[in-house]
This record gives structure tokens, C-alpha cells and sequence, in this order.
């Protein structure tokens, strides 16, 4: 096989929190995103004073969109992932009625990509919730979130149903385990059983939400987040390959529950042997059993893992703990480049669930050189999306049901970790740096035309 089907979706993957800035415009409330300026892993600040942070201005996107859209049009983009700002639309999370001058922000948005034939695939949150809900209810610590969270949803799914036939619930729900505040709203020193107690309340607002989107949206499919963290053993003793079924099991029990509607069995060990007595009530198991139509997810990376943790502590990432791959390269960021884990994880994942899989953010994360005239040659960029999107078209004939492919961040955008600016990974460049210099232009990568290419013939040129 060398062309992806037709009905194959290609575009790009933004979230409102790293691209659109305005960030108290139009009657928005601060959400946890902007109490976090510095990143997911960063300090929470006071915002009441005059200073000033990377993602307030963020892109522009907000007053910039059309432009945007345009050249994500002239891509050939036929989807594009958006997150919508929960404190939009409702400002402190816990109101009766919804703002409607953030409702009509995001109509403009989806009018502009109607007229360009784009569709819209939209997170109901990525990484921000009202910061209302954080200081006043203690975030999705609390039962009573469950029930904002579907008021905002069932908001927006009355709101846009003619438009937005793609949801997604949460982004990444299995990052909650590493930055709690970003995930459900707890602070970084929560307990285990804290955190697992305000997953548990994501995982029935989140399938609260899929039975709302049925009922709502006609002709709606609603599916899960994850973040993609395939572990591979370090060796082949078999400690560590039983580990590393452990560790791999760590973020795919989210998806166990989201797509086969229960706890499973080995969560409940964990659970006993951690000492952490969940809240589950006979309503919630109800709840639980309404399932994702389809799975998403990211995939940047893989990592290893092993049993004798104690020899490599030195060696660990920071994220998921992953130990590096002796066989891998990494990028400026020492994020190890797998293109084969992403045919492996699209497998694993068919093989588990068998439920259609969207690919819904990757790319690489890199710093462009600007030449003399204006010109920037990512090759970088384009030989590591090359090597992913071979492996994906690899997997679409192993069996696997693939709906899309979104890059992360098409146009250069305000990284997730650590709020930076220089970490770039679009096709779209944007003049502005970490120090708030720049016009904000944008311009086009080579990455730009070679996409264009590869969408143009449905992957054929790859
Ligand atoms: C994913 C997130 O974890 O990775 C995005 O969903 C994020 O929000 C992306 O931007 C890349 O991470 P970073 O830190 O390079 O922006």
C-alpha cells in the first residue's frame, strides 16, 4: 500500500493555551494554564499583578485565526485539532449560564474553517480548567467538577452540534499522574490516592460526556486522549519485561477504562497494594460503562524500563520515567525518535481495543535557523515526519483502522513543559521569541511545501 485511504484526515493540532493568548479577553477567567505560566511542570503564580508571560500573547492566534487558516488551507489540510478554553465560555467554572462572547469567538473560528472545507476536531480540555474551580471546589478533587464539566460539554455540543462532528474528552488523561495540576487541577504534592480519586471523577465526567455527545450531536464520534508512552524492557530478563508490562499498564488503564467501560483487575491490586481505597459509587460504574467511540493519541517518543530501577536513577527522563534506548537518537530536547514504536504502539493499541485510532499530535520540537533571505530548511522536521507517517502507512496495512493524522503544531507555538517559544515545531514559522521580541509575521517553512506535497498525494510521495 502506498496511498493512505481517502477519507484518510490530514491537518495539524493546536490547544488554545499555546496558541491563542488574549488570555483575559472577551470576559475569559484565569484558568490553571495561566496561573502556570512557566509550564506543566512550572510554579503556580499570583496573576494579580502587572507582569506579563509567554503564553498571555502566546501567538495571537485568537485575533490571528483567519490567517492561520488560510495557510493551513493552502496545506490542504482537511481537519484541524482545536482545544476550546473552558474559561471562555465559563469564566470561573461554577456559573449557571455560559459567556457568550466566548461561544461566539469559537463560531467565528469554525465559520472560517467551514469556508475552507477544514474540520474541526475539538478538545473539550487541554491541560487548562477554570481556575475558579481549583480555589473554590479543590478541582477535580471534588464530585461537584463532574457536574460543571458536563454542563460546559453539554454547552458546547448544543452550541456546535451542525458544526463539530469530532470530540475528544480529555488530552493526555494519563499526564494527570505526572503534573496533577495541569490534569485535575490538584497540586504537585498531592498524594497517590488524591490524584486517583480525581481521575476517577475525570473518568465519569468523561463518560458522562460521550453519552451527552451521542444524544446531541448527530452523526457525532467522541473518543479518549492519551499520551502514547510506550516502554520497551531494557533487557530481555524476564523481571524486566514483566516491568515494563506494569509501567505500559500505568497509562493504558485509562484507556481500559475509557474503551471497555470498568476498572481492571490489575488496577485493583495496584490499588490495594498502595493503600488507596477509591470512592466508586454504583453510579459511577454505570457511567462508566458508556465507552469511547475511538482512541487518540500522541506519540512523540518511547523509553525504556526495567526492573533494577535503583542502578539507572541517574539515567531517568523527566517524563514517565522512561530510561533512554542505548539504540535511539534524541532530539535537542532528549526526546528519543522511535518512527517504528509509532507502528508497534498503532498495533498494540488495534490488537487491545479494536476501535478506530487517531493520531492527534506528533512532530519534532526543534530550534530553526532563519537564512539571510527569510528561508528556513527544517529537513530535520521533514525526515522525522516522513519516518512516522511510513511507519502509520505500515500499520494502515498491518489491519490497523486509522482515521488521521494531526501534527503537533503546524504553526510555531508555546511548548507545554517549560513555556518556551524556541522549541519549534511548525511548518508555520512565527516571529516572536521567549523574551517577547518579534512582529508576530508568519512564514513558511520548507517543511510547509513538503506537507503540502505528501497531503496533496495522500501520502504517496513519503
Ligand atoms: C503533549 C501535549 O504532551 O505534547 C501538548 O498535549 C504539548 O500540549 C506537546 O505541547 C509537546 O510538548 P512540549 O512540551 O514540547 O510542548
Amino acid at each position: 500500500m502506498k496511498r493512505f485511504p481517502d477519507k484518510f484526515l490530514w491537518g495539524g493540532a493546536v490547544a488554545a493555551n499555546q496558541v491563542e493568548g488574549a488570555y483575559l479577553d472577551d470576559g475569559k477567567g484565569l484558568s490553571t494554564s495561566d496561573v502556570q505560566p512557566e509550564g506543566i511542570f512550572g510554579p503556580v503564580i499570583n496573576r494579580s499583578g502587572d507582569e506579563s508571560y509567554t503564553k498571555d500573547v502566546a501567538i495571537d492566534f485568537y485575533h490571528r485565526y483567519p490567517q492561520d487558516i488560510s495557510l493551513f488551507a493552502e496545506m490542504g489540510f482537511t481537519c484541524l485539532r482545536i482545544s476550546i478554553a473552558w474559561a471562555r465560555i465559563f469564566p470561573q467554572g461554577d456559573e449557571q449560564q455560559p459567556n457568550e462572547a466566548g461561544l461566539a469567538y469559537y463560531d467565528r473560528l469554525f465559520d472560517e474553517l467551514e469556508r475552507h472545507n477544514i474540520q474541526p476536531v475539538v478538545t473539550l480540555s487541554h491541560y487548562e480548567m477554570p481556575w475558579g474551580l481549583v480555589q473554590n471546589y479543590g478541582g477535580w478533587g471534588n464530585r461537584k467538577v463532574i457536574e460543571f464539566f458536563q454542563r460546559y460539554a453539554r454547552t458546547l455540543f448544543e452550541r456546535y452540534s451542525r458544526r463539530v462532528k469530532i470530540w475528544l474528552t480529555f488530552n493526555e488523561i494519563n499526564m494527570s499522574l505526572h503534573a496533577p495540576l495541569t490534569g485535575v487541577g490538584l497540586p504537585q504534592d498531592s498524594s497517590l490516592a488524591q490524584i486517583y480519586q480525581a481521575i476517577h471523577h475525570q473518568l465519569v465526567a468523561s463518560a458522562l460526556v460521550v453519552k451527552a455527545c451521542h444524544e446531541l450531536v448527530p452523526e457525532g464520534k467522541i473518543g479518549n486522549m492519551l499520551l502514547g508512552g510506550l516502554m520497551y524492557p531494557l533487557s530481555c530478563q524476564p523481571d524486566d519485561v514483566f516491568e515494563t508490562l506494569q509501567q505500559n499498564r500505568r497509562w493504558l488503564f485509562f484507556g481500559d477504562v475509557q474503551c471497555r467501560g470498568a476498572y481492571p483487575g490489575y488496577m485493583q491490586r495496584y490499588f490495594r497494594e498502595n493503600n488507596i481505597k477509591l470512592e466508586i459509587s454504583e453510579q459511577d460504574r454505570a457511567a462508566l460503562r458508556q465507552t469511547v467511540d475511538f482512541i487518540s493519541f500522541s506519540y512523540y517518543m518511547t523509553g525504556c524500563s526495567t526492573a533494577d530501577q535503583a542502578s539507572h536513577e541517574a539515567q531517568r527522563g523527566n517524563i514517565m520515567s522512561m530510561i533512554p534506548n542505548p539504540h535511539l537518537k534524541s532530539s535537542e530536547w532528549g526526546w528519543q525518535i522511535d518512527p517504528v514504536g509509532l507502528r508497534t504502539l498503532l498495533n498494540m493499541l488495534w490488537d487491545r481495543y479494536q476501535k478506530p485510532l487517531f493520531i492527534v499530535e506528533n512532530g519534532l520540537g526543534a530550534k530553526d535557523k532563519v537564512e539571510a533571505d527569510g528561508s528556513i530548511n527544517d529537513d530535520y522536521r521533514i525526515s522525522y515526519i516522513n519516518d512516522h507517517l511510513v511507519q502509520a502507512r505500515e500499520a494502515i496495512d498491518d489491519g490497523v483502522e486509522l482515521m488521521g493524522y494531526t501534527s503537533w503544531g503546524p504553526i510555531d507555538l508555546v511548548s507545554a513543559s517549560k513555556a518556551e517559544l524556541a522549541k519549534r515545531y511548525g511548518f508555520i514559522y512565527v516571529d516572536r521569541d521567549d523574551q517577547g521580541n518579534g512582529t508576530l509575521a508568519r512564514s513558511r517553512k520548507k517543511s510547509f511545501y513538503w506537507y503540502q506535497d505528501i497531503i496533496k498525494s495522500h501520502g504517496e510521495k513519503l
